[in-house]
C-alpha cells in the first residue's frame, strides 16, 4: 500500500494513477481543500470520481491537519504501508497572506503530523515531500539578467548558475512569502526526520509543475490556467515583469517517475532535490501565450498589470544536475510543447 496525501491533486492524482496501474494499493487522503483555497473552478472531485473507479483505491476524505485520524491511519496499516507521498498543501503564494494560519496549519503542521505518524508506525518506508523553488524566496531575483524581446535571460557573464539553479542557492534572508515560509518550514521537517532521525526522507523542491490533470486557477497553476483561458476565450492578467518572467515547466508524468526512483532507491539523510523541466522546457509568459496561440488555433486576450506579485520570480530555470547524478535512469520525457498539446486536448474535450 501507498498512502498519497492530496490524491485528487496535480501531482498526487498522477501518482496515485501510476501506483494502481502497477498493480500497488493505494490510499489517497483528500478532501479537496483547493476547492475551499480557489473556488468551485478548481475543485478536484472529479478526478476522486474518476480514482475510486479502481478498485485498488481507497479514498478517505480527511484533513491532514487531523493529527489524530492521521496518527490512527497509520496505526491501522501499518504492517501494509511501503510509502509515503506527501503532496497535499496550500499551494498558493498569493493565497496564504489571506490566511496565515490556514496556511501554515496545512503546509506546516499537517506535514509534522506525517513525519510523526512515519517515525512511530512505518520508520523504514520513503517518504516523498513535494516541496518548492520558493524556500529560495526573491533571492534568484538577485542574479544579473538582461531583458531581451520576450523574456529575461540570465547573463552568460554569471558562470554559477547560467546553467539553472542548483539547491546551494541560499534559503536565508529573501522574501519567500507566507506560502515559502510555510513550505521551507516543512522542507526543514522533512529533512531533519531524514537526519535526525535516519528516516528515508526526501524534498522535491519543484519548479512550475503542470500537465492536464491541473484545475488551475488565478491564483495556482500558471500553465493550466493559461491554457484554460486562452482555449475558453477568457481574458488573462499578467502580474508585472511585463510578461517576460521566465519559469521552467515540467509534466506531473516525470515528477512521478523521480518520486518512483526514489522509493525503488532511497536515501537516508533528507535529501533535497531542485527539479523542474530545466531549460528546454522553460518559456516567459509571453512565449507560453505564443505557444498555446499556434497549438490551439486561438487568440490569446491578455493584459499586463505593472505591478508584480510579491517575492515572484522573475527568471527560474532549474538545475535538475544533482538529482541526475544520483539517478541517472531518470530523464525528462515530456516537453513543453506536449504537455501544452495534452492540455489543450484536454480543455477542448470539456467544451465539447
Ligand atoms: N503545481 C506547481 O506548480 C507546484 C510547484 C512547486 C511545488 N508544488 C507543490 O507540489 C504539491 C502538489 O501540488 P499540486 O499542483 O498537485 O496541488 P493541487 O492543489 O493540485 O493538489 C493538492 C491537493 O491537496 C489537497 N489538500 C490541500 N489541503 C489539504 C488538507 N489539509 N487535507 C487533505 N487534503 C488537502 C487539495 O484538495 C488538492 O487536491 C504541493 O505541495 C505544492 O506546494 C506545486
Amino acid at each position: 500500500m501507498i498512502i498519497i496525501t492530496g490524491s485528487t491533486g496535480l501531482i498526487g492524482s498522477a501518482a496515485t494513477e501510476y501506483f494502481l496501474s502497477k498493480g500497488e494499493i493505494v490510499l489517497g487522503i483528500d478532501n479537496d481543500l483547493r476547492k475551499y483555497f480557489f473556488g468551485e473552478e478548481s475543485s478536484n472531485k472529479w478526478k476522486e470520481k474518476r480514482l475510486k473507479k479502481n478498485k485498488n483505491y481507497l479514498h478517505l476524505s480527511i484533513d491532514i491537519r487531523n493529527r489524530k485520524r492521521i496518527l490512527e491511519i497509520f496505526k491501522k496499516y501499518k504492517n501494509k504501508i511501503k510509502a509515503i507521498i506527501h503532496t497535499a498543501a496550500q499551494p498558493s503564494h498569493d493565497w496564504a497572506a489571506k490566511e496565515p494560519f490556514t496556511d501554515f496549519d496545512v503546509n506546516a503542521n499537517g506535514t509534522l503530523n506525517l513525519l510523526e505518524s512515519l517515525r512511530l508506525f512505518v520508520p523504514d518506508s520513503p517518504f516523498v515531500f513535494t516541496s518548492t523553488n520558493k524556500v529560495y524566496g526573491d533571492l534568484p531575483n538577485s542574479l544579473p539578467l538582461k531583458e531581451k524581446k520576450l523574456r529575461y535571460e540570465i547573463k552568460t557573464s554569471h558562470s554559477y548558475f547560467k546553467n539553472g539553479i542548483n539547491e546551494k542557492m541560499s534559503v536565508d534572508q529573501t522574501t519567500h512569502s507566507i506560502f515559502g515560509s510555510s513550505k521551507l518550514a516543512a522542507d526543514l521537517l522533512v529533512q531533519e526526520y531524514g537526519r535526525y532521525f535516519n528516516l528515508k526522507t526526501v524534498s522535491f523542491r519543484g519548479g512550475c509543475l503542470t500537465g492536464e490533470n491541473h484545475s488551475g486557477a488565478q491564483l495556482h497553476g500558471f500553465l493550466s490556467f493559461l491554457v484554460k483561458s486562452i482555449v475558453n476565450e477568457k481574458r488573462y492578467y499578467i502580474f508585472g515583469y511585463k510578461g517576460k518572467q521566465v519559469r521552467d515547466n515540467i509534466h506531473s508524468s516525470d515528477v512521478v517517475a523521480a518520486m518512483d526512483e526514489f522509493i525503488r532507491k532511497p536515501k537516508m539523510g533528507g535529501h533535497v532535490y531542485n527539479l523542474g523541466g530545466g531549460r528546454k522546457n522553460s518559456c516567459s509568459i509571453l512565449e507560453a501565450i505564443k505557444l498555446i496561440e499556434k497549438i490551439s488555433n486561438k487568440k490569446s486576450n491578455y493584459i499586463i498589470l505593472k505591478k508584480n506579485r510579491i517575492g515572484d520570480h522573475q527568471w527560474w530555470i532549474t538545475d535538475n544536475s544533482k538529482f541526475k547524478n544520483d539517478y541517472p535512469q531518470w530523464k525528462i520525457k515530456i516537453n513543453l510543447e506536449s504537455s501544452l498539446k495534452k492540455m489543450i486536448i484536454h480543455e477542448f474535450n470539456l467544451l465539447k
